[in-house]
C-alpha cells in the first residue's frame, strides 16, 4: 500500500516506520528541513528505543523515505496520515492550524481518490473541518475528486512506542464508509495477527475516545497523588494502599504510582483541550479542571519538602548557598522528551529559591540544555553531580536509578538527604543505610 505520513515527530515517525516494516511503501513528510535531511542520513531526531534500527533497515530496503515535498507525496499515496502537532492554543483549546494547513495542501494537490486519516489528537468535529478544508480547495480548482476522512487516534506511549504500535491494545478506526474501513483494516492487519483488536466506530466517537483515554489516565494520576498526600498527613503508607486497591479487578494495578505530577506532550494539553471543548458546548467539566489543578500543585510537592527541611528562613532566597543534584529530567523514562516535564517546574523553583542545580539524565540533557541553558550544570555521570551537593532529588524513574550504590551516594553528598519524587526505594532500607529519606505518601524517616 502507498502511504504518506505527514509530520515526522514522535507519532508520525514511529507510525511511518512501523507501516514500512510491515511491507508498505511509506513517505514521511515534514516541514522541518533539518529533520528531513538528518533522517535521510539516518540521524533520528528523537530518542525512542528500537526506532533507529527500524528506520535504517526500512530506508535501506527502499520502503521508507523522507521528504519536505508534500504535494508529490500526496499524489503518490492512497492513504495520507496527518500526524502533525496539535499544541494548546492560548485558551487551552487544541490549535488545529497545522492539521488544517495539511488538509488544504491535500485538497490542492490530490488528483485521485484519497483517504485522509487524522492521527493527530484532535477535538470532536475536526474530521468535518478537514473535509470542509479539502472541499474548499476543490471548489477553488473547480474539481470534485472523491476522498474520505477517517479518525484513527494514536495511543502509543513514548519509551515503548514501537512495541505499542506493533502490538497495540487496540486500534480505533472512526469512519462511516465501509470501503475505507476495509482498507484501514488491511493496513493494520499485520499488527492484529494474534487477535483482532480493531475497534470500528463513528468518527466523532473515535475522536472523543482519544481524549477520554488520556483524561481518564490523568485523573487516575491526580487521584493517586492526592491519596498519597493524604497518606503522609495521616500516617498511612501509599505503597500499601496502592497494592490494596490495585488488587480490586475493577481498579487494576496500573497508573497508581504517586509522584511529582504528569507531564509530556499529551496529558496536559489533552486535559486542557477537553475542558475547553466542554466549555464550547456549555458543559462545565469540573472533574478535569480539578485534575489539572491537582497536577500543577503536585509538581511543587518535592520542592516544598526540600524547603521544609533545608530553607534558612529568609523569604527571598531561602535555599541560597545550597546545591542540589537532580536525577532525571525527561517527563518519563526511556524518552528524551522534555515537553511539560515536571523537572522544569521543580528546577525553576529551586533556582528561584536561590539554590544551585546540577542534573543527570541518560538521554534528555541535550533537550534540557535548550530549556535551562547554563543556568544549571549537567553531567553524563549520575554520581559526579553528587560531589559536595546538599541533597539528591529524583524526578524521573530511569531504571539506572533503581538500584544505585548507596554508600557512594552517601560519601559524595554533603548530607545523606534524598528527596524521592518517584518512590524508588524502601524507606526502611534507606533509614538502615543512614539516609534521611523523603518519598511521596510514605513515612520516610
Ligand atoms: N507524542 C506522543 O506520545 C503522542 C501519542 C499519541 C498521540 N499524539 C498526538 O500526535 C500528534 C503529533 O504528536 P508528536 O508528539 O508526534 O508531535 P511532534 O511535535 O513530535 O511532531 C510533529 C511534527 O509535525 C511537523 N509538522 C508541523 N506542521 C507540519 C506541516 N504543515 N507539514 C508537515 N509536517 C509538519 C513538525 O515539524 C514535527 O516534526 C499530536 O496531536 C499529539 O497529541 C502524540
Amino acid at each position: 500500500m502507498k502511504i504518506c505520513v505527514i509530520g515526522a515527530g514522535y507519532v508520525g515517525l514511529v507510525a511511518g516506520t512501523c507501516f514500512a516494516e510491515s511491507g508498505n511503501d511509506v513517505i514521511c513528510v515534514d516541514v522541518n528541513e533539518d529533520k528531513v535531511e538528518g533522517l535521510k542520513k539516518g540521524i533520528i531526531p528523537i530518542y525512542e528505543p528500537g526506532l533507529k534500527e527500524l528506520v535504517l533497515r526500512n530506508s535501506g530496503e527502499g520502503r521508507l523515505s523522507f521528504t519536505t515535498d508534500l504535494p508529490s507525496a500526496v499524489k503518490a499515496s492512497l492513504i495520507n496520515f496527518i500526524a502533525v502537532g496539535t499544541p494548546p492554543g492560548e485558551d487551552g483549546s487544541a490549535d488545529l492550524k497545522h492539521v488544517l494547513e495539511v488538509a488544504r495542501v491535500i485538497g490542492r494537490e490530490m488528483e485521485s481518490f484519497k483517504i485522509i486519516v487524522d492521527k493527530s489528537t484532535v477535538p470532536v468535529g475536526t474530521a468535518d473541518r478537514v473535509r470542509e478544508a479539502v472541499i474548499e480547495e476543490h471548489d477553488k480548482r473547480g474539481v470534485s475528486i472523491e476522498f474520505d476522512v477517517v479518525s484513527n487516534p494514536e495511543f502509543l506511549k513514548e519509551g515503548a512506542a514501537i512495541d505499542d504500535f506493533m502490538k497495540p491494545d487496540r486500534v480505533v478506526i472512526g469512519t462511516d464508509n465501509v470501503r475505507t474501513a476495509e482498507i484501514m483494516k488491511e493496513i493494520y492487519s499485520p499488527f492484529m495477527r494474534k487477535s483482532n483488536r480493531l475497534i470500528s466506530m463513528d468518527i466523532r466517537s473515535a475522536e472523543m475516545t482519544k481524549y477520554a483515554a488520556n483524561a481518564m489516565l490523568a485523573t487516575k494520576i491526580s487521584f493517586m497523588n492526592q491519596i498519597a498526600n493524604l497518606c503522609e498527613r495521616m500516617g498511612a503508607d501509599v505503597a500499601a494502599v496502592r497494592e490494596g486497591i490495585g488488587s480490586d479487578s475493577r481498579i487494576g494495578h496500573d497508573f497508581l504510582f504517586p509522584g511529582v505530577g504528569y507531564g509530556g506532550s499529551c496529558f496536559p494539553k489533552d486535559v486542557k483541550a477537553l475542558v475547553k471543548s466542554a466549555e464550547e458546548c456549555d458543559y462545565d467539566f469540573v472533574l478535569l479542571k480539578a485534575v489539572e489543578t491537582v497536577n500543577e500543585r503536585q509538581k511543587l510537592v518535592l520542592t516544598e519538602k526540600i524547603a521544609a527541611r533545608l530553607a534558612d528562613g529568609s523569604v527571598a532566597k531561602p535555599l541560597a548557598g545550597r546545591t542540589f543534584a537532580i536525577w532525571g529530567l525527561s517527563f518519563k523514562p526511556r524518552t528524551d522528551d522534555m515537553r511539560e516535564a515536571p523537572s522544569v517546574v521543580i528546577i525553576n523553583r529551586l533556582l528561584e529559591m536561590g539554590a544551585q542545580v546540577r542534573a543527570h539524565d541518560p538521554e534528555a540533557i541535550c533537550e534540557a540544555t535548550k530549556i535551562f541553558g547554563d543556568r544549571i550544570g549537567y553531567s553524563n555521570n549520575q554520581y559526579e553531580i553528587l560531589k559536595g551537593a546538599d541533597a539528591l532529588a529524583i524526578i524521573t524513574e530511569w531504571s539506572e536509578y533503581r538500584n544505585p550504590d548507596f554508600e557512594k551516594i552517601k560519601t559524595l553528598l554533603k548530607h545523606p538527604l534524598l528527596f524521592d519524587g518517584r518512590n524508588l526505594y524502601e524507606p526502611r532500607r534507606m533509614s538502615l543505610a543512614g539516609f534521611e529519606y523523603f518519598p511521596i505518601g510514605r513515612n520516610g524517616n
